[in-house]
């Protein structure tokens, strides 16, 4: 089969994303990586995309000369990745699905509801796909999971509880570390801080495990490390429109959790758990009945896990794969058969309500605000 055409902007030498996208985009040998405008500083990033293997008249200095020189090219990118710092994705996602690209977008999509509403009429008018690197859905046990709650095997679920909580920001004496200051500035991250960033991935991840969306939310917002405008702790308490109840704590000063992202579930006749730490397992517990170690490569999983159950049981499976699953269900979408479970537009909006929702609550003092956007209501 052709590989299909693949270009990233952001991404650059020493970030933290960068190198899981050209890992999960080529894992698979679907994307040919032939285009970037890789880097804030337009020399670095020629020069960086020129020793990844980019050919120099596609190796460009910023996204809008990459716009200008991939859309009129015959062997154009099919598939444009968007790893920039958030402030970012909404202009360049939009502009890249109106020239008629299918687009990856980091989370979180947009900084405001306004502009995620706008990608996702951007995404349906142009016909083209945006989906949204929510990659811990792609892990082989979480697709069993949902697969789990969808054939009842747990029955109805009353309750869900995730954290994603670190404590990688916990030293009060390294706030002022340029690397960590900004993600709790309201100028460069938006209007909330560790909830827009880890929360987010928590509160994705319980509607796609319970295949349900959330519907109202009350928060509690802290920021621990006083020198921070915005939360480095939030404890959010939500229902769904199935009227499961959402429990999740986010955090990024909880010293001595490294990762942290976690979720149960609790239905009528079972119970789940999966812990990133530990993305091979799923723990399942039926009512009344001893607890089991689902192992990703078994026998007898469903058929979405058997699929994306990459590496042979008893390996492990990383996180690069689960980008690399996301990647491989977009070559499919991008191919024409389209993937139940790729994140799209339509979640990277949902979140995006969620985290204003949960701004005004916690300024309301946790009082219950609708969670949906205006679109969805
Ligand atoms: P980073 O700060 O480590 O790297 C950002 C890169 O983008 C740098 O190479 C920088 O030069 C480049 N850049 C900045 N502005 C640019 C522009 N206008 N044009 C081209 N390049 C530009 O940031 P990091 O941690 O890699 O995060 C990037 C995005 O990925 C964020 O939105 C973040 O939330 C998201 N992210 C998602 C994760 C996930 O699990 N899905 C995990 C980590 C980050």
């Amino acid at each position: 089969m052709a590989k299909l055409n693949w270009g990233m902007i952001g991404g650059g030498e020493g970030s933290q994303i960068g190198p899981a996208h050209r890992l999960g985009a080529q894992a698979d040998g679907h994307f040919a990586f032939v285009a970037g405008a890789l880097d804030h500083r337009p020399d670095a990033g020629r020069d960086y995309a020129q020793r990844l293997g980019i050919a120099a008249d596609r190796a460009y200095g910023d996204w809008r000369e990459m716009l200008e020189g991939e859309r009129n090219r015959p062997d154009r990118v099919d598939l444009v990745t968007v790893a920039t710092p958030n402030s970012t994705h909404f202009e360049i996602t939009r502009a890249f699905l109106e020239a008629g690209f299918h687009v990856l977008c980091e989370k979180p999509m947009t900084m405001t509801v306004d502009e995620g509403e706008e990608i996702v009429r951007t995404a349906r008018r142009t016909g083209r796909i945006c989906a949204v690197n929510y990659c811990y859905s792609a892990y082989p046990m979480i697709r069993q999971a949902r697969a789990m709650v969808r054939a009842g095997e747990v029955g109805r679920v009353r309750l869900v509880v995730t954290n994603f909580s670190h404590g990688h920001h916990g030293d009060a004496t390294d706030a002022d570390n340029p690397r960590v200051r900004w993600r709790y500035d309201p100028a460069m991250a938006g209007v909330s801080g560790q909830f827009a960033d880890c929360g987010i991935h928590a509160l994705h991840m319980a509607s796609f495990i319970c295949d349900d969306e959330v519907e109202r939310l009350s928060a509690d917002f802290a920021s621990t490390i006083p020198s921070r405008e915005l939360e480095d702790d939030a404890m959010v308490n939500f229902r769904m429109t199935g009227g499961t109840v959402g429990r999740l704590w986010t955090s990024s000063v909880a010293i001595g959790r490294q990762h942290g992202f976690d979720i149960q579930v609790f239905g009528e006749t079972g119970g789940l758990r999966w812990a990133s730490e530990q993305p091979n397992q799923l723990i399942y517990t039926p009512v009344g009945g001893r607890t089991q170690i689902i192992e990703k490569g078994e026998g007898g999983l469903h058929d979405e896990a058997r699929r994306l159950s990459r590496v042979a049981i008893a390996h492990p499976e990383g996180f690069p794969l689960a980008v690399a699953n996301i990647y491989c269900d977009l070559a499919d979408a991008i191919r024409g058969e389209a993937r139940d479970g790729l994140p799209g537009a339509e979640s990277g909006l949902r979140s995006m309500a969620a985290v204003h929702a949960a701004v005004a609550s916690a300024r309301a003092g946790g009082a219950w605000v609708d969670a949906r956007p205006p679109m969805f209501r």
